[in-house]
């Protein structure tokens, strides 16, 4: 090695060792007569010290000349500071140093490397190798590590194998576009990058090797937000022989014990909830469960008084926010503009003030007296202090914009503690879900769900409202994972294959496979998978996954330090039998 220790683990008893350090240079700061420079590497900062009088020349003036970023080689021996630094731990000493070796120098690096880092997000993605020398994201790669390690520790302790799954496969149906890959040797045909290995496990559980999991690469074409990336890290699993009660049990299992080691938290037994009690009370299939604001239906209390936006609304729906009775104009303005925001698209807000004395002062006085609001105060569980908050209109628009502002009053009343973990199962999905654009039925999670068996006769009388045997791990309002009970039945898929309108032929062709495979004595399985790299965010009580995978792709799909995607040569394209003028051409 160049070094004998590293730059974060020096104490005061290590004080008189001769110490050789590496790293790189954080700060130099020269002040006359004395030349302070901090090295820093992956464990810490080191303060190093140059002094008039006591240093050769030599070295004062080579200690000058090195930049930020410079890669140093430092001998010299530790001794205690004079003036200490309570804020690193190790910050009661410094190296004396005797000798030094510039083992590479720097350019100016486009951002400073520091906690607070004035470079913005593409330039920081530009220059990635930079960016991850911030403790800041450094922290996070490291917690993902510690993440990996410790699912391996409680999977294969509870006897899951972890198996690879082939990349290059064909189109597995998550919901998403695929990334497509061209093959050379197969002039003219595609693979797809996994969505996720579904088809394998399920066959991997025909197999017999009945626990399964991977952490898996995925690769989806869908548009990006601060928790979504093109491609992404599930933890995936599978098991055979089991119900939907022994998968919840495993993975609130494994959840509980990643909470316990990572964050020492013990974590209760996590909350049930189906998902039509999820989208009544909070208008979700992932509610933040870490406050209340339960949504109120108001419709028997306030329809038919003559108020035509209540009369001709399918759903008036309120949440009560306890003391905000005091709320201002201009803050209750607000709120109306952000509930009719574009992508919110509530038409207005109506208010009701739960006045200190035990009157209502509200939006819609004019057509509603002091009793009527009384009952609405009543049914909300509304005390004096608090302001009723009323969107009214088509129901799942409704629901879905109250949602919205149930979420901006948490975030505004600081209910969304990130030091809290509220988990849930929101289970009993729908199994198909209807598609206005393509007039058909598509799967709510993906076409290998089990339908609940008692719904199974309801296949085609009134598909809509069969149920699934599907459920979501949510944390803090992040769908954090998602499974269900297989079919396992080869009639059973056809049939689902059919509902979702396809062909037997198409069926056949796109997973004659596994339809075959059901044949040879499959068991009865189900499964779950995780986002990891939501996990790992979670964990640190962060919103954006971007910082917790290494190298991630921009929010236009672009890796900014590689420049990918990017064109390929024509020679490229002629082997592999693409012309790109084809469609002109035609
Ligand atoms: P699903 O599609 O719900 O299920 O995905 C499982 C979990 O993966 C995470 N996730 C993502 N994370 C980051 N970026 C993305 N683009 C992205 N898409 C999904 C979510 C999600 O809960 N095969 C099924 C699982 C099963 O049935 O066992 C599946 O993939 O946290």
């Amino acid at each position: 090695m160049l070094r004998t220790h590293t730059c974060g683990e020096l104490r005061i008893d290590d004080a008189e060792k001769e110490v050789t350090l590496t790293g790189w240079v954080q700060k130099q700061r020269d002040k006359g007569g004395i030349v302070y420079v901090d090295l820093r590497d992956r464990y810490g900062i080191t303060q190093l010290i140059f002094e008039e009088g006591v240093t050769d020349p030599d070295l004062i003036e080579k200690a000058k000349s090195v930049g930020r970023e410079f890669v140093l080689r430092a001998s010299g021996q530790v001794v205690e500071r004079y003036s200490k630094n309570d804020k690193i731990p190790t910050g009661d000493i410094e190296i004396r140093v005797s000798s030094l070796d510039v083992l590479n120098a720097s350019k100016t690096p486009p951002f400073t490397i520091e906690e607070e880092t004035d470079g913005g997000e593409d330039l920081r993605l530009q220059y990635r190798y930079l960016d991850i020398r911030r403790e800041v994201v450094r922290e996070k790669l490291e917690l993902r590590h510690l993440m990996m390690q410790k699912v391996r520790e409680y999977l294969t302790g509870d006897k899951f194998i972890e198996v690879e799954t082939p990349y290059l496969i064909k189109s597995t149906p998550e919901g998403a576009r695929d990334f497509v890959v061209p093959s050379r040797m197969n002039e003219g045909e595609f693979y797809a990058l996994p969505q996720s290995p579904q088809t394998f496990k399920q066959l991997l559980m025909v197999a017999g090797l009945d626990r399964y999991y991977q952490i898996v690469k995925c690769f989806r074409d869908e548009d990006l937000r601060a928790d979504r990336q093109p491609e992404f890290t599930q933890i995936d699993c599978e098991m055979a022989f089991v119900e939907r009660e022994d998968v919840l049990n495993t993975f609130e299992g494994m959840t509980k014990f990643l909470y316990k080691e990572i964050k020492g938290l013990e974590l209760g037994d996590f909350h049930r909830m189906s998902y039509h009690e999820a989208i009544e009370k909070y208008g979700s299939d992932k509610p933040d469960l870490r406050f209340g604001l339960e949504f109120v239906e108001l419709n028997d209390l306030v329809q038919g008084k003559g108020f035509v936006v209540f009369d001709s609304s399918e759903l008036v729906v309120g949440i009560n926010v306890e003391g905000c009775a005091d709320y201002s104009r201009k803050q209750l303005d607000e709120l109306t503009d952000f509930v009719k925001k574009p992508q919110i698209g509530a038409k207005g807000l109506v208010y009701v003030k739960c006045n200190e004395d035990g009157t209502f002062k509200s939006s819609v006085d004019k057509f509603f007296d002091q009793e009527a609001l009384q009952s609405w105060a009543a049914k909300a569980n509304a005390k004096p202090g608090d302001l009723i908050l009323i969107l009214a209109g088509e129901k799942d628009q409704t629901r879905k914009a109250l949602n919205e502002l149930r979420l901006e009053m948490g975030e505004r009343l600081g209910l969304r503690d990130k030091s809290k973990v509220a988990p849930l199962w929101v289970l009993d999905f729908p199994l198909l879900e209807w598609d206005e654009d393509t007039q058909r039925y598509h799967a709510m999670h993906h076409p290998f769900t089990s339908p609940n068996p008692e719904d199974i006769d309801k296949l085609d009388s009134d598909p809509g409202n069969v149920r699934a045997n599907a459920y979501d791990l949510v944390i803090n309002g992040v769908e954090a994972g998602g499974g269900s009970i297989r079919i396992h039945d080869r009639g059973l898929q056809s049939k689902m294959f059919e509902v979702l309108g396809f062909t037997k032929e198409e069926a056949e062709e796109q997973f004659g496979f596994l339809l075959g495979a059901f044949e040879y004595g499959a068991p009865p399985h189900g499964g779950i998978a995780f986002g990891f790299d939501r996990m790992c965010a979670m964990m640190a009580g962060e919103e954006s996954i971007r910082d917790f995978i290494a190298f991630p792709k921009n929010n236009s799909g672009r890796d900014m330090m590689i420049d990918s995607p990017s064109r390929i040569s024509v020679e490229q394209l002629a082997e592999l039998g693409i012309d790109l003028n084809q469609k002109t051409k035609s």
